[in-house]
C-alpha cells in the first residue's frame, strides 16, 4: 500500500500525485538550478557522500554529540548493496538522530553521459530503497563529481521534483587532502561565523573516521547552526513521508545497473 503509494508519486510525478499540503516550494537555487550553498545566515550544511558506511556512525555520533544535524547523500549499490543488513539498521539509526538522507543516485554514475531513461532508472532506485528502509522519498539529490548540465538539472526537476545540490566549499577528502589541510579548511570558517557554508566531505575516506570530533564542536563553538541541507535552505527533506517497510524478496542489489564508480 504504501509503496504504491510512493511509486505512484514517482511514476505520475511528484507534483500533481501529492496532496497540496506535501508540496513544497522551490529551494533558493543558484547557477543553472542548482544549490550551492545555504540561504540561512550562520548556518553550516556539512554533507558527507557515498555511504551508507561504516565511519557514519562516527560522524552521526560527532553531530548527535552537539545536537547537530548532518545530511548523508547515499549510494545504493556502490561500495556494497544498500540492502544489507549492516546498511538498513544503520540508515535507520541516522534517520532517526534527525539526519537528512539524500540521494546520491544508484551506481555512482556519471549523469551527463546517461539518457534520461537511464538517469530515471538511477533515480527511481534509490526512490524505492529509501522508500522501503525509511519510508521516505528523498526531495534533495547531489549528482556525483558535481556533474550535471543544463538537461540533467531540468530533467531531475520537472520529472523528478529534486532539488539538485552541490556544495560551497570542498574538504578535498576525496582528493587525499592531509588532516591538517582539512583542519585549516574548518579554522577559515571559524573567524567568521556570519558567513554560511554547504561543504563536502565523503563517508568513505579516512578523515571521516577521526576528525568530526575536531571540527563539529569546533563549528558549532564558533556560532554556526549545523543543520541539514533542507533545514539550512528552509525546506522539507522529503517528497513523501511514511513509515518502514519489512524486508522482502525485493530487498536486492542483484539485478540492478552495476556501480559506476568505487568513489
Ligand atoms: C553497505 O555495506 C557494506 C558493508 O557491508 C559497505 O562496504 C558499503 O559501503 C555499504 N554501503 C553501500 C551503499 O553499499
Ligand atoms: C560543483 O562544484 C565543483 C567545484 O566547485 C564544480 O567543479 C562543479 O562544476 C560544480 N557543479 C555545478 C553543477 O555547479
Ligand atoms: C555562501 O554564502 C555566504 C553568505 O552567507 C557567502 O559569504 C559565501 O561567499 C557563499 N559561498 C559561495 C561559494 O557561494
Ligand atoms: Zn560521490
Amino acid at each position: 500500500m504504501k509503496i504504491t503509494a510512493a511509486l505512484a508519486a514517482t511514476v505520475l510525478g511528484f507534483a500533481s500525485a501529492l496532496p497540496a499540503t506535501q508540496q513544497q516550494s522551490p529551494a533558493k537555487r543558484q547557477t543553472q538550478g542548482v544549490v550551492n550553498n545555504c540561504s540561512k545566515p550562520s548556518t553550516m550544511a556539512i554533507t558527507y557522500d557515498d555511504g551508507p558506511y561504516q565511519w557514519d556512525y562516527n560522524v552521526n555520533d560527532q553531530f548527535n554529540a552537539v545536537n547537530g544535524k548532518t545530511t548523508y547523500f547515499v549510494n545504493g549499490y556502490n561500495w556494497g548493496c544498500i540492502y544489507s543488513e549492516e546498511n538498513v539498521s544503520h540508515l535507520r539509526a541516522l534517520y532517526e538522530n534527525g539526519h537528512q538522507i539524500a540521494s546520491h543516485t544508484w551506481g555512482h554514475v556519471h549523469l551527463t553521459q546517461l539518457t534520461n531513461e537511464e538517469i530515471d532508472t538511477q533515480v527511481q532506485l534509490v526512490e524505492d530503497a529509501l522508500w522501503k528502509i525509511l519510508g521516505v522519498v528523498p526531495k534533495y539529490i547531489r549528482p556525483p563529481y558535481g556533474e550535471v548540465d543544463d538537461r540533467v538539472v531540468q530533467h531531475l526537476h520537472d520529472r523528478w521534483g529534486l532539488v539538485v545540490v552541490n556544495w560551497s566549499d570542498d574538504s578535498q577528502d576525496a582528493l587525499g587532502a592531509s588532516d591538517q589541510e582539512i583542519l585549516d579548511m574548518y579554522n577559515g570558517f571559524a573567524a567568521d561565523s556570519s558567513q554560511s557554508h554547504l561543504v563536502l566531505n565523503h563517508a568513505v575516506h579516512e578523515p571521516a573516521s577521526h576528525l568530526p570530533q575536531i571540527y563539529v564542536p569546533q563549528m558549532q563553538n564558533a556560532g554556526y547552526s549545523l543543520e541539514t541541507v533542507a533545514s539550512c535552505l528552509n525546506d522539507n527533506p522529503y517528497k513523501v513521508v511514511g513509515g518502514y517497510s519489512p524486508r522482502d524478496d525485493s530487498w536486492t542489489c542483484v539485478g540492478t545497473p552495476e556501480p559506476g564508480a568505487a568513489q
